[in-house]
């Protein structure tokens, strides 16, 4: 009876959160299984960013509610952005729902399954649906626990919780709440405990990263505090990589451009959503830069790491984009010629400012324009790729592939690699000679050093470890 699977629709936060969840029912006794088949709960983890994703995770409950004929003791729960969005509006539209967590309450899950098995078992009335959607102050301090059955090569940390700021199309306030950070030591003592247990790669993770402890830490030598939270990542021994998403272009300011210069671990990646090439459209959706601005920022990074990469979020077909200023994106897209993008069509979220705007773009422009701007990234992104054949290229090797015998892993641009290597190296940064890239990956052979200098058969150490 204590099966449980987590399925997670949307961003890396919300990955992050499952596995924080699970981490805390592991602890209470419940064991995790990997497909929903096998359980006994089932715990959905939202995403209310785009309709889609509400819709997909409203069939999904619909589908496994079949379960509960045959099995009324079978469990079903939706957590996270939907649960908050959508409130109790769920429990009246899905009858077979036993629990709906909001996003300051994951923690709570496993008192409220204990709850409802205690009761299955006959120690209390039947509930109702269980719902705990209300906020809590220092919840986000309570995202710290990893799985520990196995190494974690690259590991997501939650630095804060929530956004204050208010894009016109977007509902994430709303779903996350204010804007609170965890401190600086606690973020760091977590960084620790991963690089003891093997992590060697480590993505800190915020709705606005840049804004981290605008204000409860002060600056320090003109060091903004999430600068100031690299620079102690950067202390940690056995963490080789660092990364984060997601910053805003507003408050990108130099200290941060200069981190990526002086930081040796902060990887030469950068995901920086523009939303759009219009000045228009980017006042319009209360985003408070303007495209010259944005383009400023680009240009600041690629004169400190000339070699830096880039992906973004655009949407398109925002109230109003007139072709005219679709165009304007396709240039800011092509002028930056984007390693990789996230392209959104955009999607009515009741609530928030930009669904009462008259002026919606209809579907099939949407469609259009959102196809135009994957051609000019499947240029872009294979292009760069190329320019990587017979290059060598730094790669951390994170497990097998899928399907066949290669093993994949990310060069510091984050770009997927497939080699053939051994379960030995995972976890290893290894040298990796570029022989054919595609769109989305790179393969190659691995370079054992000092092979060539030495003109003689591998020595036995780089051997041993193939
Ligand atoms: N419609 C389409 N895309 C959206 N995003 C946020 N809200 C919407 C919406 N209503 C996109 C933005 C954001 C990303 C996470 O999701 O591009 O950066």
């Amino acid at each position: 009876m204590n099966r449980v699977y987590i399925k997670t629709y949307g961003c890396q936060m919300n990955e992050r959160d499952s596995e924080a969840v699970a981490a805390k029912l592991r602890a209470r006794g419940y064991s995790l299984v990997d497909n929903e088949f096998d359980a006994d709960v089932v715990l959905l983890n939202t995403c209310s960013v785009r309709d889609q994703a509400e819709q997909k995770a409203i069939g999904k409950t619909g589908y496994l509610g079949k379960r509960k004929r045959t099995n009324p003791d079978f469990i079903i729960g939706i957590m996270g952005c939907m649960a908050q969005n959508r409130g109790t509006e769920l429990v009246d539209k899905l009858p077979d729902l036993d629990l709906l967590v909001g996003t300051q309450k994951f923690h709570a899950i496993p008192d409220h399954l204990d709850n409802i098995i205690a009761t299955q078992n006959g120690l209390g009335p039947k509930p109702s649906t269980i719902v705990d959607l209300d906020e809590e102050e220092g919840s986000q301090n309570t995202i710290r626990e990893h799985l520990s059955d196995s190494r974690q090569v690259c590991a997501f940390v939650s630095i804060m919780q929530g956004c204050n700021m208010n894009c016109a199309f977007c509902i994430v306030p709303k779903t996350r709440g204010n804007e609170r950070c965890r401190p600086i030591e606690e973020i760091v003592d977590e960084v620790e405990e991963l690089a003891a247990r093997g992590t060697k790669e480590i993505t800190l993770l915020g709705q606005i990263v840049n804004s981290y402890g605008r204000r409860e830490i002060p600056f320090r030598n003109k060091k903004s505090p999430f600068v100031q939270l690299l620079e102690k990542v950067q202390e940690v021994k056995g963490i080789e990589r660092i990364r984060f998403t997601s910053p805003h272009p507003r408050g990108f300011k130099e200290d941060l451009v200069e981190a990526y210069r002086d930081l040796s671990k902060l990887c030469e990646y950068v995901h920086l959503p523009a939303q759009s090439g219009s000045n228009r459209m980017l006042k319009l959706m209360n985003r408070p830069y303007s495209r010259e601005r944005y383009l400023e920022i680009v240009d600041s990074l690629r004169t400190v790491v000339p070699g830096m990469y880039f992906s973004t979020d655009i949407i398109v077909g925002f109230p109003g984009e007139t072709d005219a200023e679709f165009e304007q994106t396709c240039d800011l897209f092509q002028e930056v010629s984007f390693d990789m993008a996230y392209i959104f069509k955009y999607s009515i979220r009741t609530g928030t400012p930009a669904a009462e705007m008259g002026d919606q773009i209809p579907q099939e422009v949407k469609e259009a324009r959102n196809h135009r701007l994957l051609g000019y990234l499947r240029d872009s992104s294979l292009s760069r790729n190329e320019s990587m054949v017979g290059s060598t290229q730094e790669v951390l090797i994170e497990g097998k592939a899928k399907r066949g015998e290669l093993y994949v892993g990310k060069t510091r641009g984050y770009r997927n690699c497939l080699v053939s290597a051994s379960d030995r190296l995972i976890g290893e940064l290894v040298q990796m000679k570029v022989n054919r890239a595609t769109q989305s990956s790179l393969y190659g052979d691995l370079v054992l050093s000092g092979v060539d200098e030495l003109n003689k058969p591998a020595p036995t150490l780089s051997n041993s470890l193939l």
